[in-house]
């Protein structure tokens, strides 16, 4: 055991040299939100405890096995489980979190989406967070991270505004059930990535397993579910938002927004640098301008019209989203896009990752664009408080369990250079809260499935056997305020 503890020792202290004279936990005060997050139908499993409903994405995986045969979150890592639970709640804490971010199952609670509250569901999610609280770990809610009930997907999701009225509905209920035991809630998580997502798996479903990574929005087919999505997303957070303020509870809301700088290279052509504006426009000024300006951007309204795209955006559609008053910005940052002009003309972006450029499965590592992003947050955006609700990587072949232990170099590198870019935008003045890892642990990666392992905690999917990695030990380190520049 000692030579085991010494070894474990010797990987860490490797692990932490690393970036010499790193100073962590500069700008971050004692009430920073130092957390973890996760998702329910990532992490859960027990699809059919507690009478849960089905939702969409037992639908793509279970019914349609879009991720490959047997891949589906039937069991997950089994977090609903609370004996499962109680003990990663304590090996969360022993590394030092303080806050944790996961998100409530809509057909868990409301199991054909409207209709009959399951009150064991409630009951279930009410331990939880009693647990964790005992645990001294806050609690931060997500009420939607993806799981859509199947019934209401069937009804056309996002694309129906009805959907704003659905959502309102299910939130009422989370404020009236949880509303004494919670404080911050993340309304909704990552629209545009939800939204591309459900484009993807309609097209593998349809047989074009072609393109397997996300796509930037440009057909103008995309472009129209996409844009009338998020508009009704938006809408939906904001009527919530606005249930919450009449119920008089007390606490913050927010939404998470997956914000990616969109980038171009040193010699991109006027087509390029055309098709990354708009870019931009679709993917993070459309939901920060209506947030924070009460518009929708011009560029991409024009382009909408030019396309004739049916988006259904009324006119007074982004003030009441302006209107609603967030208390909170989530961010979800992971990488930039690198953008330059596709085929054809008119408006047609593709991504790509440069030569020479270091890359995770999320996209390129560059931590200085959280500084850029957060700076511009706070520049063009009137310095709204920001919780980082979600940073991470994860690399292809790193996640190897070796003797009992799980080396992951580039993600404590990842990890660290991300905290420090965080702080120095603090330095500026950026008004950060919390910075949240995904995941806690190794999870579903949705149409991805078991593959792509993003967690601080490895899991083997067969045993259930958890082990710290040693990006757990580093977090740890940074949260305690270690200088780690040993
Ligand atoms: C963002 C999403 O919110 C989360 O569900 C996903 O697993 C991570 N990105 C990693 O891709």
């Amino acid at each position: 055991i000692e030579r085991k503890q010494s070894m474990k020792k010797t990987l860490l202290l490797a692990c932490l040299t690393l970036s010499a004279n790193f100073a962590v936990a500069a700008e971050p005060s004692k009430d920073f939100m130092w957390g973890a997050a996760s998702a329910s139908y990532q992490v859960e499993g027990n699809v059919n405890q507690d009478n849960r409903g089905k939702s969409i994405w037992d639908y793509y995986l279970t019914d349609k096995q879009l991720a490959g045969l047997g891949v589906t979150g039937e069991v997950a890592i089994n977090f609903y489980d609370r004996d499962q639970y109680l003990k990663d709640i304590k090996l969360l804490k022993s590394l030092g979190i303080n806050s944790y971010r996961f998100s409530i199952a809509w057909p868990r609670i409301i199991p054909d989406g409207l209709g009959p509250v399951n009150m064991q569901a409630v009951a279930h999610y009410r331990r939880f967070i009693t647990d964790l609280k005992l645990a001294g770990i806050k609690p931060v809610v997500t009420l939607y991270h993806w799981d859509m009930p199947l019934a209401l997907a069937q009804k056309g999701g996002w694309e129906n505004r009805d959907s704003i009225d659905w959502f309102n509905q299910y939130a009422q209920v989370i404020f009236e059930n949880f509303g004494d035991i919670v404080q911050d809630y993340v309304l909704i998580n990552e629209p545009s990535v939800e939204v591309a997502q459900n484009i993807k798996a309609k097209r593998y479903l349809a047989g074009d397993t072609s393109d397997s990574s996300l796509p930037i929005i440009a057909t103008p087919a995309t472009l129209e579910t996409s844009l009338k999505s998020y508009n009704h997303i938006l809408l939906a957070a904001a009527k919530a938002k606005e249930s919450f303020r009449e119920g008089h509870y007390k606490g913050r809301l927010g939404v998470a927004l997956p914000l990616s700088p969109i980038l171009t290279a040193g010699d991109a052509t006027d087509q390029d640098k055309a098709d990354a504006k708009i870019a931009d426009g679709v993917l993070n000024r459309w939901f920060l301008d209506a947030i924070y300006k009460g518009t929708y951007p011009e560029d991409v309204l024009a382009l909408a019209k030019k396309m004739n795209l049916k988006i259904d955006v009324q006119p007074t559609d982004a003030k009441t989203i302006h209107d609603a008053g967030f208390e909170f910005l989530g961010i979800n940052y992971y990488a930039p896009f690198y953008v330059r002009h596709g085929k054809g003309k008119g408006y047609n972006p593709e991504t790509y990752i440069p030569k020479g450029q270091k890359a995770a499965f999320n996209g390129a590592v560059r931590p200085d664009q959280l500084t850029a992003l957060l700076d511009r947050i706070r520049t063009e955006y009137g310095n709204p408080t920001v919780i980082i609700t979600e940073n991470g990587a994860g690399f292809p072949g790193e996640d190897k369990l070796v003797k009992g232990m799980v080396v992951d170099t580039q993600r404590c590198e990842y990890i660290k250079d991300h905290i420090k870019a965080m702080n120095e935008a603090m330095k500026h003045g950026s008004k950060v809260d919390g910075y949240m890892v995904w995941s806690s642990h190794d999870n579903l990666e949705w149409l991805e499935g078991y593959k792509s392992r993003f967690g601080m905690i490895y899991v083997d999917w067969n045993t259930q056997k958890r082990t710290p990695k040693q990006s757990a030990y580093v977090y740890g380190h940074i949260i305690k305020g270690d200088k780690i520049d040993t």
